[in-house]
C-alpha cells in the first residue's frame, strides 16, 4: 500500500496551491466538506471555485446515503480518474470522501485537509476510509490512503475544548506507544492555550509515531493493532454513554480507556504503577471522571466483547504495555481480571 505524502504547514492554501500543481488535474478539482467546513474551502484560493459536495455534519451522517449522494455529484461533474478530490474536514469528511475517491471509477487521487485534531493525528492519516451501517462504526470501508495530507493548526484556534481535548486523547496515546519521556512531555503539555507553531511541533512528533506504525503494517495484520491502545475498554464507555443520551467525545473516552489498559498492563506486564498514578492525577484533572458504576461492568463487558477487533468468539483481547514504548498486542483477558480492572479504574477515579 502507499504511503501518504505528509506536509505540515501554517501557510495551508500555499501548501494546497503548490501541491494541486503537482497533480495531473485535466479532469478537474472537486472539494468534498461539510456544512461547517465548507467556510474553510471559501478561504483557499485554490478549490474555493471548484465544483463541491457539501456533506451534513456529524458521524451520524456517515451513511451509504451520504456516500451514494457524494458519487452521484461526482458523476454529474464528470469527474475522470485525472481528477483531484480534495476533502476538507473532520474525520466524517476524510473517511466519506476518501472511500467516495477511492472507489469512484475505481479510484480518483485524493488529497486531504483536516480541519480538527483528531482527524489531523488519527482520521486522515492512515488510509482507513468508509462509512457506519446498523449503528456500528466504520462497518463497511477500505484502506485507501490519501496521495497527500496537508495538516495545519491554524484551523484548531476555534474548536471547542472538548473537540480539542479529544484529539489530545488520541496524542496521548501515540505518546504512550512511543515512550515515557514522550508521554511525559505531553501530560506536561496545556493543549487548550498552545500556540498553533508549537502545537504543530508536537502534532507532527504525533503523526510520526501513527504514520510508522502504518508504514509496518498498513493493513492492520499485527503491529497497527498498537494504535487500538485505550480504545478497547474507550469504545464500550463510548457506546454506554451514548446509549444513555450523555455521549462523550471519542478521545476522552479513549484517554479513559487507556487507565483501564495501563491497569491491566500493570497486573499482566509489570507496567510502571508511578506512571499509573501520574497519569490518573492528569486525567481527573483535565478529562474529568465518567459517570460509571459496578452496575455498569455487565454491559461494559459486552461492548467489549462485540469489539470488532476481538478474535476469538467472546474473547476480549487488549493492547496493552511493559511499559511506554513496548507494546504487546492481542492479550487476551478474561472477564474477572476485567472486572476487577473496572474496580481499580474506579478507586483511582474516586
Ligand atoms: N485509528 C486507528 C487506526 O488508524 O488504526
Amino acid at each position: 500500500m502507499k504511503e501518504s505524502r505528509l506536509m505540515f504547514t501554517n501557510s495551508p492554501a500555499d501548501a494546497l496551491r503548490e501541491l494541486v500543481a503537482e497533480f495531473d488535474t485535466r479532469g478537474g478539482v472537486f472539494v468534498i466538506a461539510d456544512e461547517n467546513t465548507i467556510r474553510i474551502v471559501d478561504t483557499i484560493p485554490v478549490i474555493a471555485d471548484v465544483p463541491r459536495s457539501v456533506i451534513q455534519s456529524g458521524d451520524s451522517n456517515k451513511t451509504i446515503a451520504e456516500l451514494s449522494h457524494v458519487w452521484q455529484q461526482m458523476s454529474t461533474c464528470g469527474l475522470t480518474r485525472h481528477s483531484l478530490v480534495v476533502n476538507v474536514g473532520g474525520g466524517v469528511v476524510t473517511d466519506l470522501g476518501g472511500m467516495a475517491a477511492a472507489t469512484f471509477k475505481r479510484g480518483v487521487p485524493f488529497v486531504n485537509l483536516p480541519t480538527t485534531l483528531l482527524g489531523a493525528v488519527d482520521a486522515a492519516v492512515g488510509g482507513k476510509t468508509g462509512v457506519n451501517i446498523n449503528n456500528l462504526k466504520n462497518e463497511i470501508g477500505i484502506f485507501a490512503p490519501a496521495d497527500a495530507v496537508v495538516i495545519s493548526t491554524c484551523f484548531f484556534a476555534t474548536l471547542p475544548t472538548d473537540e480539542l481535548l479529544s484529539g489530545y486523547g488520541e496524542m496521548l496515546k501515540h505518546g504512550l506507544l512511543k515512550g515515557e519521556t514522550e508521554f511525559n512531555r505531553l501530560l506536561g503539555f496545556d493543549v487548550l492555550s498552545a500556540e498553533p507553531d508549537k502545537l504543530l511541533e508536537i502534532v507532527k512528533e504525533s503523526v510520526e509515531v501513527k504514520r510508522s506504525i502504518v508504514a509496518a503494517d498498513p493493513a492492520e495484520q499485527g503491529l497497527r493493532k498498537a494504535l487500538n491502545l485505550g480504545h478497547t475498554a474507550g469504545h464500550a464507555i463510548e457506546s454506554m454513554m451514548l446509549d444513555r443520551g450523555a455521549g462523550v467525545a471519542h478521545g476522552r473516552a479513549v484517554a479513559w480507556g487507556m487507565l483501564v489498559a495501563m491497569i491491566l498492563s500493570h497486573t499482566r506486564l509489570g507496567f510502571p504503577s508511578s506512571l499509573i498514578h501520574r497519569y490518573t492525577a492528569y486525567l481527573k484533572m483535565t478529562y474529568g471522571t465518567p459517570s460509571i458504576s459496578c452496575r455498569d461492568y455487565d454491559r461494559l463487558v459486552e461492548l467489549m466483547k462485540h469489539d470488532k477487533k476481538n478474535v476469538g468468539r467472546g474473547q476480549v483481547a487488549f493492547t496493552l504495555l511493559r511499559r511506554p514504548g513496548e507494546v504487546v498486542t492481542g492479550c487476551v483477558v478474561a472477564e474477572n481480571e476485567i472486572r476487577s480492572a473496572l474496580d481499580l479504574f474506579q478507586d483511582l477515579m474516586g
